[in-house]
């Protein structure tokens, strides 16, 4: 199994919206892996879009966020959400074709848990700190 889908304060931003829309993440990311363990593609399916809604509505809230504050890495920023969701429809792609199998359930947990440690304890950590730092 991989890592553990959960959202630790070692993640905080420091900005408590965006500290709670990143933890509501992770409720549904782990919610999508325990119905792939289990099977069942009735499950899966609307869990994949429960998450993609609430990953589009987080992106554009951060993204607005860092527009607001003319935040200098915007661009580098956005475009790794892109990548994120254009990987994520690739893998939805894959579950269709293959349906839940326990590799399948395997790689978007360890894909899942990756980028959202890495994303947010990196450029969404380095955007709380410059949003802490900018002058009020
Ligand atoms: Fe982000
Ligand atoms: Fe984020």
């Amino acid at each position: 199994m991989g890592a553990a889908l959960q959202w630790t304060p070692a993640l905080s931003v420091g900005v408590a919206a965006v500290d709670e829309q990143h933890q509501e993440l992770f409720r549904r990311a782990e919610r999508l892996i325990v119905a792939l363990r289990l099977g069942d593609r009735g499950e899966v399916l609307p869990l994949l879009a429960y998450l993609d809604e609430y990953v589009a509505h987080h992106f554009e809230a951060e993204e607005a966020l860092m527009r607001a504050a003319r935040f200098p890495g915007l661009e580098a920023h956005a475009a790794d959400h892109r990548r994120f969701r254009d990987d994520f429809a690739a893998m939805v792609r894959d579950f269709g074709r293959t349906g839940p199998t326990a590799l399948v359930a395997l790689t978007i947990h360890n894909w899942l848990s990756d980028w959202l440690r890495r994303h947010i304890g990196g450029v969404d950590r380095e955007l709380g700190q410059y949003l802490a730092a900018r002058p009020r």
